[in-house]
Formats: C-alpha cells, structure tokens, sequence
C-alpha cells in the first residue's frame, strides 16, 4: 500500500469531556483572551466520532445523540474545520475528503469542553484515514488554532494549562476521581461568561493567575479530600449571575453528600466530587430525584485523550 492510500475506510474516534479542577482567570487581552491558570482533568464521557473517506473536496458530518439538535450539520462544526485544517496542512483541502459521524454525549455548551473534544477526535480520525504522517506535538499546534480546549482534548489525563489554556504541562496525579455531573436544562455561552467575568473584576492589572499548590499537592498523593478543598472556578460568579439558578443546584449537590461542588469550566454543568464510587452512586440518585436538572451523570477520570478505538 502507498502512503497516500488510506489505512483503514472507517475510523472511530473517541474523545473525553474535561472539568477544570482549578480555573483561574486573568484581566483580558487585547486579543480578546483571557490568560489562564487551569488544571484540566478528562472525564469518561466521551464523544464518538467515526469518519469514512468522501470524494476530494467533500466535508460532510452528521450529528447523533443526545442534544443533537442544538449542533450544526455544516462547515461551521468545528469537527468540520478541524479536518479542513488538517486538509489544507497536508496537500489541500481539494485533495482529501470525508464524511464525519459524531454521537454526542458530551454535553453540548456546557463547560465540558465538547466541541473541542469533537475537534480533537477529527484530527485524530483525519490523519489516520488520510495516512498522515503528523506526530502529537504538530496534532496539539494544530488543535490550538481550532479552539484553547483542543490541545487538552487530544492529551487527555491531568494538565497543568497556561496562556490561553493550551500551553499544557501534564500533571503528577494518583488515583481516581468520581464525579457526578448536573446538566441543566438551559445554555451558556461561554464568551458571554467571560464577559460577564470582564463586567464583575473591572481591576484592570490583577496579579497573574495560579492554580493552588494544595490542588496539585493533593493530586500528586492522591488525597480526595485535599483535592475537593481546594477545587476552584473563577468562572462560577459570572455563570451564577447570568443563571441565578445554578447556585441552588450547587447547594443540592454539597447537601446530598459531594466532598465539593463547581461550575464546570463557564457552565451551567455543575460538577460534583464524590468521596468514591459508592458516594457517587448515591449522590447521582439524590440528585436525580431532586428534579433540578435535566440529567445526571456519572464519570470517573482522569482518562486518555482523544484515541482510536477502531
Ligand atoms: O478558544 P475557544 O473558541 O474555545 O474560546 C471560546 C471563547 O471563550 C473565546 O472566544 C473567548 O471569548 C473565551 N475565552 C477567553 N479566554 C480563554 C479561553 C476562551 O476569553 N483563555
């Protein structure tokens, strides 16, 4: 088989969701950025994409799952511009094609990071479908042209991440976490959070944001308790005063029994860490019966990063 020929005709992809356990946030930049402190970690709810090879200059996708409705089935995915992007990297956008299958579970604009975990799993299906010779490092500078949460969604695991949230260091972390997820029934933009943060912290010149050295301390030994005392979202102010509603949702969770509970990323998904599985089991069926939210998940991370599974 020569290189230009494709490995396999069908690829499948899956990608994790992510919660910040810690998200600290700078004055804005003139870019329109924000600099961050962050530490990521991929939970198990994924995103499966699956990608066929299509005529040269063919970009299509399909969108399927829960939410499906609230995602576009056009060039404006951005699953669909990361496999234009990686085209046009590689010989053209003339020159590949391809028919993108996403199933979403991840939930769609809610600080889960699901459009870039979309992203992440088309570079990864891309380049294997189009026998692309790219190694990591390239896939994550490509990923960040997509979108700040795109190198992350590639990565996976535990990171440390600056700048814009996409300059990523991994991070010592023991043992696994089990969180329960409260997805509620409204949207958050999260520009329109970051705002609402610009509006709140008018302090133009604040110190540069850090992650606590307690969270990184606790992660390194594996202490749940330590890591849910120093979880923190500089996001959830401005989430809560644009969704007012979320503070109560918060205080459910922390009243039925998580060790912590925080906006995830800009929202409105509320994360709450359990002290371990059975805890989770029972937080995720208090919750549910509190018919606060939408839907209630269970994940466990960290987990890999975007992987072919097919
Ligand atoms: O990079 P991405 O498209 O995922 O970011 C979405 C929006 O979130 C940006 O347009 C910006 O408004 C906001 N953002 C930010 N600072 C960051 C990351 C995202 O202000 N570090």
């Amino acid at each position: 088989m020569s290189a230009s020929q494709p490995v396999s005709d069908l690829v499948r992809v899956r990608a994790p969701g992510k919660v910040n356990l810690a998200l600290r946030v700078g004055a804005v930049r003139e870019d329109g950025y924000h600099p961050l402190a962050t530490v990521f970690q991929a939970l198990s709810i994924f995103d499966e994409l699956s990608a066929t090879n299509a005529a040269p200059g063919e970009y299509r996708i399909r969108v399927q799952g829960d939410q499906a409705h609230l995602v576009p089935e056009d060039g404006t995915n951005l699953a669909v511009k990361a496999a234009r992007l990686l085209a046009a990297r590689n010989g053209g956008v003339d020159r590949h094609g391809v028919d993108l299958t996403i199933r979403k579970t991840i939930p769609v604009t809610g600080g889960m990071a699901g459009g870039s975990a979309d992203a992440a799993a088309a570079l990864v299906a891309c380049a294997n479908l189009w026998a692309i010779d790219i190694n990591p490092a390239e896939l994550q500078d490509l990923g960040a042209e997509l979108g700040a949460d795109v190198p992350f969604c590639l990565l996976g695991s535990t990171a440390l991440g600056h700048g814009r949230g996409d300059d990523l260091v991994p991070v010592l972390s023991r043992g696994g976490y089990h969180w329960v997820l409260a997805l509620p029934d409204v949207e958050l933009s999260t520009p329109a959070v970051f705002r609402r943060f610009d509006e709140m912290n008018p302090d133009a010149d604040p110190p540069p944001p850090s992650v606590p050295a307690g969270l990184l301390e606790g992660l390194a030994s594996g202490d749940v308790q330590r890591v849910a005392e120093n979880l923190v979202n500089d996001l959830e102010p401005a989430a809560i005063s644009l969704r007012p509603d979320l503070a109560d949702l918060l205080d459910a969770g922390r009243e039925a029994g998580a060790l912590a509970g925080m906006v995830s990323g800009s929202g409105p998904t509320c994360a709450f860490l359990a002290g371990n599985e059975d805890a989770a089991v029972r937080l995720s069926g208090a919750l549910s019966s509190l018919g606060l939210c939408r839907a209630v998940r269970r994940a466990s991370g960290p987990v890999p990063g975007a992987r072919q599974v097919a």
